[in-house]
């Protein structure tokens, strides 16, 4: 073997877990749950949604605010009462757009003009009319007292933007509806985008209890049977991007050692789509030395940190080969490489595919610790409802979540699916405030 084979087969090995490290991962990850609920908090914050799973049954047209990404969504969606529901009406809109001459979410942004321009993509979509129930998907960690309160605990993701952590979410929505003279639109719920998923999910089927996103962030939640400030059951947004107890290779060390956080949010920084491409990066870095991409310009352009993206990832491990067509025409555009060694894009798609696979089994532990909470024997089926761009996109992620799954719960995998539910976000937002209206 090659020192170039050798140091690539080390790299790819740090990136590999093994079932008995996941299964340890998985206990803990049930241990700090329980700690969480006692009220002695670990690094999962256990946070209240205020919301249990619909009965399906919940009825009439409500307006969805979807906001946790670079793009805001807006939805008129219509809940038949019989599980089914019908999306009337949406619009998409980015919330940055240099050429139009505004960033509602760097550093310079401000609260008022991001609220301001929400509330105009809701008055643009809503004819002014019949008032408006809505339900704010907010995918951050949100301390809520009660179902249409929260504030903002910090950004999370890209966002920056000022005077927004410690406010209360809803208020500053509302504010900026009157101001926009669209009063008749009124925020009655806030729910974090992993309990809209889960609610999405809840509405058709009765078995589904955890909800996850797997996407530019990585969080999930989950029906806790028996809340402790109220005794009934309650959906638990887990915060779970921030569990600690994970096994870190090098690579990790330093990818968080230079993240705007160090030392927090370990499970984020090596499953979320916002870090797989930066580990990938790093990943390649320690092969330059060794001949990765001798000679060429890649080199360079490797230099400079999250060049590298999940989407791309995913496009590395789909490639075929020998001929790495995809690969090679990456290489291409973005280095001003030409006629790469077959050799590098292998290599390039080896470190692809560890990066997300180890991103699906740790995920898989997670959920596998929730199931241990929750219903340790397995007595029950269970459904996994799962959105986001590595779930959906990224080649073999799920199927290696599905494995991973059955590695860690044997014969009684069988009692559990993952399934994709795509934007359940807006969806769960229309469900919560079909739930806010009633009560
Ligand atoms: C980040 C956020 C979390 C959200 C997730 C997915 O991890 O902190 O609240 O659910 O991204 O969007």
């Amino acid at each position: 073997m090659s020192v170039f084979q050798e140091q690539l087969a080390r790299c790819l090995a740090a990136f590999q877990v093994s079932t008995a490290a996941l299964q340890t991962m998985a206990q803990a990850f049930a241990a700090d749950m329980q700690a969480g609920l006692q009220g002695s908090p670990r690094s999962l914050a256990m946070l209240p949604s205020y919301l249990s799973t619909p009965t399906g049954r919940e009825q009439g047209c409500f307006a969805a605010l979807d906001f946790g990404g670079t793009n805001v969504r807006v939805l008129l969606t219509e809940l038949h009462g019989d599980g089914t529901l019908h999306i009337q009406n949406r619009l998409t809109r980015s919330l940055r757009d240099p050429a139009a001459g505004y960033d509602h979410i760097g550093p310079a942004a401000t609260a008022t003009a991001l609220f301001d321009f929400i509330a105009a993509q809701l008055g643009e979509l809503l004819p002014p009319g019949p008032a408006y129930a809505l339900g704010h998907t907010f995918s951050f960690p949100i301390q809520q007292t009660g179902l249409n309160r929260g504030t903002l605990m910090y950004w999370t993701k890209e966002f920056e933007t000022q005077g927004v952590v410690g406010q209360e979410i809803n208020e500053l929505l509302g504010a900026a509806l009157k101001r926009c003279g669209r009063g008749d639109i009124q925020p009655v719920a806030l729910l974090n985008d992993t309990v809209g998923t889960l609610l999405a999910a809840a509405y058709s089927d009765v078995h589904c209890d955890i909800a996850a996103i797997c996407g530019t962030g990585h969080n999930t939640a989950y029906l806790e049977p028996h809340h402790p400030a109220t005794g009934k059951p309650m959906i638990i947004n887990l915060e779970s991007g921030c569990f600690n107890g994970v096994p870190r290779n090098d690579l990790d060390l330093q990818l968080d050692a230079a993240s705007e956080s160090p030392g927090i949010s370990h499970l984020e920084k090596m499953v979320s789509g916002r870090y797989v491409g930066e580990l990938a990066r790093l990943a390649c870095l320690r092969l330059l030395p060794y001949g990765l991409l001798a000679g060429s310009p890649a080199a360079m352009y490797l230099n400079g940190s999250d060049c590298l993206d999940g989407a791309t990832l995913a496009l590395w491990a789909a490639d075929a080969a020998p001929r790495y067509v995809g690969i090679r025409r990456w290489l291409t555009e973005h280095c001003a490489t030409i006629d790469p060694l077959a050799a590098d894009c292998a290599a390039l798609q080896a470190i692809a595919q560890a990066v997300l696979t180890r991103s699906a089994r740790l995920a898989a532990a997670s959920f596998a610790g929730i199931l241990q909470h929750i219903d340790p024997e397995l007595t029950r089926p269970h459904t996994i409802a799962v959105d986001g761009s590595l779930y959906e996109k990224a080649p073999g992620y799920a199927a290696a979540l599905q494995s991973t799954l059955q590695e860690l719960l044997g014969s009684k995998a069988a009692q559990v699916t993952t399934r994709l539910v795509k934007d359940g976000s807006g969806v769960g937002a229309a469900i919560a405030s079909a739930v806010a209206v009633r009560s």
